[in-house]
Order: C-alpha cells, then structure tokens, then sequence
C-alpha cells in the first residue's frame, strides 16, 4: 500500500496532487488541435438534439451534486439553459417535470451510486436523454447513460473526493462551451479564449500546490474550533459547500457553508470573539459585496482567512490573512479555489491523527439507496 502512495502519506495527499495531471487528462481529446473548438468524437447525440434541450436536471450525491451547482453556473452563463440541481435520494421523490427536450446529466465518479443510479432510470423512464458524467468506464451508470463523458482522473481511493471533483468540473466546463458552441450562443472567438483559459488551470493548480504549507498553519489554527463556517456569493458559495463537506467528512469539525449575503438573516446570531470564517472572493462583480459581509463578521469578533486571486490584494485590509490563488475567467475560479480548501481538511485531518483515508462512517462508494 506503501508502494500505491508514491511517497505521500496518503491516498488523499497524492490525489490532491495528482489534480493538474487528472485536468488535463481530462481535456485530451476534446479541444480540436487549433484550440479555437470543443469536440466530443465520442457524442452519438445528433446536432439537432442538442441544439433542441429546452431544459437540463443535474442529478448527484455528495461531492459530485457539488461539482453539479458549479454546472449549473456554467451552463447557464455559457449556453443560457436553465438547469436545476437535485440531491439524487430527493429526484425520484418530488415529481419532477420533465418536457420533450429536458436532458439529464448524472454525475457520479463511482459511476455506481445507488441514489444517483434511480434518479437516472426516474429520468430515462420520463423520456429524458441521459448523460453520465463519471470516472469509471464500464460503470452501472455509464453503461445504463444515453451518452458519457468520462473524467481521466484515474482511480480514486480516499473517501473525501479531490481529483474527481476537480475533473467532474472540466467536464462540465467542456460540456457547457460545447453547448455554447452549437447554439451559438457564444461567438467563436469567446470559445477560444475560454479555451485558452481552461488550458492554463492545470499550471495554476501546481503552482497553488506549491505554496500549500500556508494551509497546514491555518489547519494548527482551527484544529480545536467546535465549529467553523465558509462563505462566498454565486459560485464561491457552491465552492464553500465542497470546502465545508471535506472539513466535516475528514476532521469531524462541525462547519456550515453560507451564501455570505443571507449571514444577516440569521447565522450572524452565531459569530462570536473568535469564530473561524473561511471567506471566498473570487468573483470581481461581488467583491466589494464580499467585503461589506466579511465587515459584519469582523465586527462581531470573527477570524477570517480571505481566499482570493491577485488582484484583489487589498482583501488584506479586511481580513486576518489572505489566501492567494492565481487569476482565471470568473466561471473557472472554483478549481483553484477549492484547492486550499482541499489542503485545510487534509491538513486538519492529519493534525488532529484522524484516519484521512477512511473516515468514520463514510464509504467511497455507496450501493444501497
Ligand atoms: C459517497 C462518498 C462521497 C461521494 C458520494 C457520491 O458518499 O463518500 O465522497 O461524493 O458517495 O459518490 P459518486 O461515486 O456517485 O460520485
């Protein structure tokens, strides 16, 4: 098993930094070779299909429904289709309303998740065209998919999901301009420059990875908080809720994800001297909302660790300390966000001498519904 770890000192350590490599496997093949197009040579799904999807369902558990909320930010601001995101287990259980062109999109890296499996059939017996978005070829839910796109992360042991979350991401950024692309929703000059983009994430990634002892001193920090929350507008909210779900699933710190603008209505009750705050801003349309909330937290005693990209510097004024993650398209911040977040857990999970790899409770995989 040693041999497995390549050196690190677990399974989770070694799938955090095997991300870069897992981003860009996950891109090879689905950029024609001028990088100006996305292209899908496995798609059976004819033009007119996808220029005819009305509406999407996005159905997943855990980590993956969380790669799932940053998926519908994308699809909608790319390809503008509303999309809506279901917790598998609740899909089948609310009547969902399906039209002609409603396409599903199950995400799973197991590909075998029960809840997940049903929802999917629930679709498929409404007349939905299914796509699975998973990381095993040959999986109960990729074989039953109308159509696949396969993350190349490679397997994934630790319980808490990082590369797969990460690859689960590319896959929905590549689905969301190939749906732009034949919509024409988006001009093809917009596509090559996102593509440009999305090609830079995997360097930005490495060079996140090489500043990552900065996370192992917030871990020493936090390690004995009962409680901790994240906060974040528009996507960094869906960021904040990957980022408290690692926290909760490795180090049995209670944490809370919160749009940081609806703090006010009421978990501000709960900030006190000392209350551990994870701030993100990464979104240069939300950043002086961003600062204004971490302003109401600051002045009811908080701690705030401010994670933002290079331009935004001046978070130092506001907050205890900054996190810096490089600058990339608004749409693309999560991947480099969720980095740090990633290493706080890990971090925290290693301090406090817990089981990283299998934590209490949890299974990697989970076949019953
Ligand atoms: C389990 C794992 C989670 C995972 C979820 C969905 O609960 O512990 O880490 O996110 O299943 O798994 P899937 O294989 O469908 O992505």
């Amino acid at each position: 098993e040693q041999a497995e770890k390549d050196g690190y000192a677990h399974y989770m350590e070694k799938e955090i930094y095997e991300q870069p490599r897992a981003l860009r496997n996950t891109m090879t093949g689905r950029i024609d070779e001028a990088g100006q197009k996305v292209v899908f040579p496995d798609l059976q799904l004819p033009a007119e299909t996808i220029r005819s999807i009305e509406k999407i369902y996005i159905v997943a558990c855990g980590t993956a429904y969380h790669a799932g909320l940053i998926g519908k930010h994308v699809i909608e601001s790319l390809a503008r289709i509303p999309v809506e995101v279901d917790v598998a287990s609740e899909f089948r259980y609310r009547r969902p309303l399906f039209g002609p062109n409603t396409l599903t999109i199950a995400v799973s890296q197991s590909g075998e998740t029960a809840d997940t499996l049903a929802a999917m059939r629930e679709a498929k017996r409404n007349g939905s065209v299914v796509l699975a978005i998973t990381n095993v070829v040959g999986s109960s839910i990729a074989r039953e998919a109308d159509e696949v796109i396969t993350t190349n992360a490679g397997p994934e042991i630790a319980v808490a999901s990082t590369k797969a979350y990460t690859s689960q991401l590319i896959a929905f950024y590549l689905w969301g301009m190939y749906l732009a692309q034949e919509k024409a929703a988006l001009a093809p000059a917009e596509i090559a420059s996102l593509i440009q983009s999305l090609q830079q994430l995997p360097g930005q990634v490495e060079d996140i990875l090489a500043h990552a002892q900065q996370l192992r001193q917030f871990a020493e920090a936090i390690k004995d908080e009962r409680h901790l929350f994240f906060i974040g507008r528009g996507i960094d909210h869906a960021v904040s809720m990957e980022g408290s779900l690692k926290l909760k699933e490795i180090s049995y710190i209670h944490s809370e994800a919160y749009a940081a603008g609806e703090l006010k209505h009421g978990t501000l009750a709960l900030i006190e001297e000392g209350t551990r705050v994870v701030a993100l801003s990464t979104q240069d349309a939300l950043h002086e909302k961003m600062i204004s909330n971490i302003t109401e937290v600051k002045a009811r005693g908080a701690n705030v660790l401010g994670i933002t990209h290079e331009d935004h510097v001046d978070l130092h004024r506001s907050v205890d300390d900054v996190c810096l993650i490089p600058k990339t398209d608004a749409l693309f911040t999560p991947v480099l966000a969720v980095i740090p977040l990633q290493l706080i857990a890990y971090y925290t999970s290693v301090v406090l001498g817990n089981d990283v790899d299998r934590p209490r409770n949890l299974a990697k995989s989970v076949t019953v519904e």
